[in-house]
């Protein structure tokens, strides 16, 4: 029988976090990630924009004959899912709800923090779903944008780093949160940082891992072929391939360049 591969797309490299970790989980899988590195950053684009490449981003992995779409960028997730499922009947899986049903889960206090990029935090996608979960909790939002960058220096553990850590991160130890959501692709490799700054006290919810139990329904565990990885960026190869070394910690092969052009384009 034919095996078809799991598409995951990103606005450029942070989606790794996410491959990562379906790879751990579904080693027998295929997968196809595509990273927009020519559009990077998404965050703090108008939500016409990224609703406009997320369609694009769709239609080519639609092409590849996915069975599964993933989409691992928070910003594409917060605003685009609606119309990326009227394009296809395969499942389409965002980081929205799997990170929102974490944290409600590890939630004591009910008093939930969410950090993102500016597009994510303005949609209110993440509030919007916990809200719905749960109307009795208290939500507390902060973009962040400059983790973005530091993790595309890979400055994990500088002194800058941790000085951004605190800027952006007080307000939540000042409103009392218990859990945050890392509602961005890139925010997970900053979490020992993260978890170091809140003394290992706030749970943090790490969308990479929670959108793991969505998958599962959609896979069967029948095939025994390792998996194939194969992956597509639309510009600088170079630069993915070294932050990727970083994120997965091994070397990405099987890299192609593809330029979605004037075809793809829908307005
Ligand atoms: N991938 C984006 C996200 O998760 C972060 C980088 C960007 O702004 O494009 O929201």
């Amino acid at each position: 029988m034919e095996k078809r591969a799991i598409g995951i797309f990103d606005s450029g490299v942070g989606g790794l976090t996410v491959f990562k970790s379906i790879r751990e989980y579904f080693p027998y899988e295929d997968i196809i990630y595509f990273g927009d590195t020519a559009r990077v950053p998404y965050g703090p684009k108008s939500k016409h924009t990224v609703i406009n490449y997320s369609i694009q981003n769709t239609r080519f992995l639609l092409q590849q004959n996915i069975k599964l779409l993933i989409i691992a960028c928070n910003t594409s997730s917060a605003v685009a899912i609606p119309y990326l499922q009227k394009m296809t009947d395969i499942p389409v899986i965002g980081v929205i709800i799997p990170g929102a049903e974490e944290a409600l889960s590890l939630t004591k206090t009910g008093r939930v923090g969410i950090i993102g990029t500016e597009g994510t935090i303005n949609s209110n996608a993440y509030k919007n779903e916990l809200l719905r979960l749960n109307q009795k909790l208290e939500i507390f939002a902060q973009p962040c944008p400059l983790f973005v960058s530091l993790v595309e220096e890979g400055w994990l553990d500088t002194q800058v780093t941790h000085l951004i850590i605190q800027e952006y991160l007080s307000v939540f130890l000042e409103e009392k949160v218990d859990t945050l959501i890392l509602g961005c692709t890139h925010y997970p490799v900053l979490k020992a940082a993260i978890d170091t700054y809140f003394s290992g006290k706030v749970n943090l919810v790490d969308s990479s891992q929670a959108i793991i139990k969505h998958i599962k329904p959609f896979i069967d565990n029948s095939s025994l072929q390792i998996g194939k990885d194969l992956f597509y960026v639309s510009d600088n190869e170079v630069k993915f391939v070294k932050i990727a070394d970083m994120i997965l910690d091994k070397k990405v092969t099987n890299l192609k360049k593809v330029t979605l052009g004037e075809s793809w384009f829908v307005e």
